[in-house]
């Protein structure tokens, strides 16, 4: 019988393999996921985000922490991740705790993220009423020549969020092939269990 690291490590591993299948096959957004949060009062929002990496800790995705999912995730840090990648024909959804990550961990990603990026966050306060047009742009523009070759510091409201799985569960679309649906699951004890679906 497999252990329930073995069983987690594997769910992690799926996921893992379908983010590269998408990337090696030059799909869309092959990172990009649902992120739903939900106030105190259980009100729930849904926007998508880039998930960076898939760890045994957890899956790393960045958000202004003044944003609606910034304030969300700090009154109430449960959230759930929806994949879909129509050319594999595969859905994974998760659930889960989150923590906000170390500021180291946030400058790392940070340094990774395209200098236009960087100058876009500092310029524009997520969320906030429109600037007049233009404004934006100028504002990154003179950052920049402030800057010179200079690295972006990354913005203090930029942050790393892990979310840690307690149920990952795929779901293959491919009606006619009739796979296998498979819910990895979290159970009280804290042990990962596995369990085949009808679709
Ligand atoms: C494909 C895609 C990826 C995105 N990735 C992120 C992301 O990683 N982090 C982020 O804060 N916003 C990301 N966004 C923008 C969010 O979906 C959202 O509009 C924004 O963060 C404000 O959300 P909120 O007000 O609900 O917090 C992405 C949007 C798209 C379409």
């Amino acid at each position: 019988m497999k252990s329930s690291e073995a069983i987690y490590r594997e769910a992690l591993e799926r996921l893992q393999q379908l983010i590269d299948e998408a990337t090696a096959q030059g799909l869309d957004e092959p990172h990009a996921a649902a992120l739903a949060t939900a106030d105190g009062d259980a009100r729930p929002s849904v926007r998508m985000v880039y998930v960076v990496a898939v760890e045994e800790q957890g899956l790393l995705f960045f958000a202004n922490i003044e944003s609606g999912k910034g304030h969300q995730l700090l009154d109430n840090p449960r959230a759930a991740l929806c994949f879909f990648w129509r050319a594999l024909q595969v859905q994974v959804t998760l659930e889960g705790e989150v923590s906000l990550q170390s500021a180291e961990i946030a400058d790392r990603y940070w340094q990774r993220r395209a200098r236009e990026a960087q100058l876009a966050s500092w310029a524009s306060q997520q969320g906030a009423p429109a600037a007049p047009k233009g404004e934006l742009r100028q504002k990154a523009r003179q950052l920049e020549q402030a800057l010179g070759f200079e690295a972006v510091p990354r913005h203090a409201d930029w942050c790393a969020f892990r979310i840690r799985p307690e149920r990952i569960e795929f779901w293959p679309s491919g009606w006619q092939r009739m796979r296998e649906r498979t819910r990895y699951q979290k159970d009280p004890q804290g042990q990962w269990t596995q369990a085949a679906l009808n679709p």
